[in-house]
Parts: structure tokens; sequence; C-alpha cells
């Protein structure tokens, strides 16, 4: 089979076209990552011809020898449709987990995102917390998450109790609560196993004055994921801009019930009691 006529190929493209269309992905900002299956990988190994190896830039040995599809560093999500080949690669890593080679895309050259230590960290954290089952990483510059990040303290509690207050569904969705990650320089190491590290019990990660990650099953859970904690962003914005004072919310005693009716576990420590 051709590259672009796989299945896990077409869901990535129109995850990078949505992302597009949602406003999170001015010029080059953000990227996204898939974890192909074996029988994914087998499946298009005819248009498979890999280059030379480089070095990722950190160690993740759970991932060795495993395929990933991936963005291209400096390329625009808004492309990614209309030239995926120029866009996004393939790429495997080595039998140690410290290198990678580009086997399919990049046609015009370049390398994969400069996000790919945050990428394969988060990966290597995923697959052994959820047993193999999460396979997507995506990563967005969500403006009001990003302009939730200057007026919020930078603490895991204030954002989670915050955007679980602004919908019902919320709660539900990210019931583990969302981690946050000061500012940091972006594309290397530190960042990356800052960022792995709060995966280890998060879905979603901020990053202070830059974006969000969120991890996830497949396509349509972290893309919805994503969507719905930038859309109660996008509400707790709204709130801000008309009033500090929310004039009725939902408390922590409501959490408590919701909890039990949609049979989630809702950490006590994100329905502390406010003054
Ligand atoms: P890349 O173009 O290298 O993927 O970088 C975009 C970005 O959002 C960096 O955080
Ligand atoms: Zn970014």
């Amino acid at each position: 089979m051709k590259v672009l006529e796989a299945a896990f190929v077409k869901g990535f493209i129109r995850m990078a076209t949505d992302g597009w269309e949602q406003g999170w992905h001015e010029r080059n900002g953000g990227n996204l990552s898939y974890r192909i299956k074996a029988e994914e990988i087998g499946s298009v190994q005819e248009e498979l011809s890999c280059k030379e190896w480089q070095p990722i830039g950190t160690t993740v040995p759970d991932l060795a020898g495993e395929y990933f599809l991936v963005t291209g560093s400096g390329k625009y999500m808004r492309n990614v449709e209309i030239k995926p080949e120029d866009s996004i690669c393939i790429v495997e890593l080595d039998d140690k987990g410290e290198r990678y080679r580009t086997c399919w895309g990049l046609v015009n050259g370049g390398r994969p995102t400069s996000e790919l230590p945050s990428h394969l960290m988060n990966h290597e954290v995923k697959k052994k917390v959820t047993n193999g089952r999460y396979r997507v990483i995506y990563h967005a510059h969500t403006t009001n998450t990003i302009a939730l990040t200057f007026v919020l303290p930078l603490e895991d509690e204030a954002f989670t109790r915050e955007l679980w207050e602004m919908a019902t569904e919320c709660p539900v969705v990210f019931p583990d609560g969302i981690g946050i990650v000061p500012w940091m320089v972006p594309g290397g190491r530190d960042i990356a196993v800052a960022t792995s590290e709060l995966m280890k019990k998060y879905d979603v990660a901020i990053w202070a004055h830059h974006g969000m990650f969120c991890a996830g099953e497949d396509f349509d859970m972290t893309f919805g994921l994503m969507h719905t904690v930038e859309k109660s962003a996008e509400i707790l914005v709204k709130v801000l801009s008309m009033t500090p004072n929310k004039r009725q919310t939902i408390q922590p005693d409501d959490f408590r019930n919701l909890a039990v009716d949609f049979k989630v576990t809702l950490p006590e420590r994100f329905l502390y009691e406010k003054h």
C-alpha cells in the first residue's frame, strides 16, 4: 500500500487540518506524532527507504525499534493536507532508542519536529502507563489556554480546578487533571523531561506562555481532549473579561456527586475550599 493511502496517515492528516482550522497553528506552530502499529508499518513497507541515523537528543529505550509518523520542523500545519510528503515523515528508532532515521516523507529535506524529544519521551511514558494503548501526542499553540498562563497561578491545582468549573463535561473528559510546566526553553531535553514527568499522571500538560501537549489513544480522543481543554479556557477568558468574581459556579460537592454518577475518580486535591 502507498503511505498516503493508509488509514492511519489519513487520520493524521485530518487531525492536522482540524487543528489548523481551530487557529492553533500559526506559521509552523505546533506538532503531531503517532506511534505506528506493527501491522500498519508492515502495510506500507514497500514505500519506505531509510536515510542516515541522527541523534534524537534524548534516550527512549522503551521505544527502541518503533516507527512514528511525525510533522516536520518548520513545516506548516496548514500545508499538511495539500503537500503531506513535504510536511510530514515516518521515522524509525534504533535498537537503543538513541537515534532516528527518516524512512518516508520530507521530500524537500528537513528534519522531524524540534519537539521530537518531548514527543518521544511522552510516548515512552504513555506506552508504559497505558500498556501500549496510547499512540498520539499533540502539541498546539492554543490561544485561550496560553492567555490563562499569564493570570492564573502556574499550579496544577489552580488550572485543573478553574477549567473543570467552566464546563460540566471537563472533569469527565480529563478526570486526572492538568499539569503545568513553568516557562522553559522549548525544543530540548530539559522541557521534555519536565513534560514527560507530568505525563506519568496527566493526559494534558500546559507549557506556560507557549501552548499545550495532549496524549491519547487515537486521533479522535487526543484532538477531542485538546478541544475540550481549550474551549473551557475560552469560557474562563470570557468570564474573567466580564468580572474577576464568579457569581455562582460548580462547587466541590457537585464534583463529588458528578464523579459518582459518571464513574470517574476526581483527586481530592483539586476539590479544595476557596476563600
Ligand atoms: P517545529 O516547527 O520544530 O515543530 O516547532 C514548532 C513548535 O511549536 C515548537 O514548540
Ligand atoms: Zn510550540
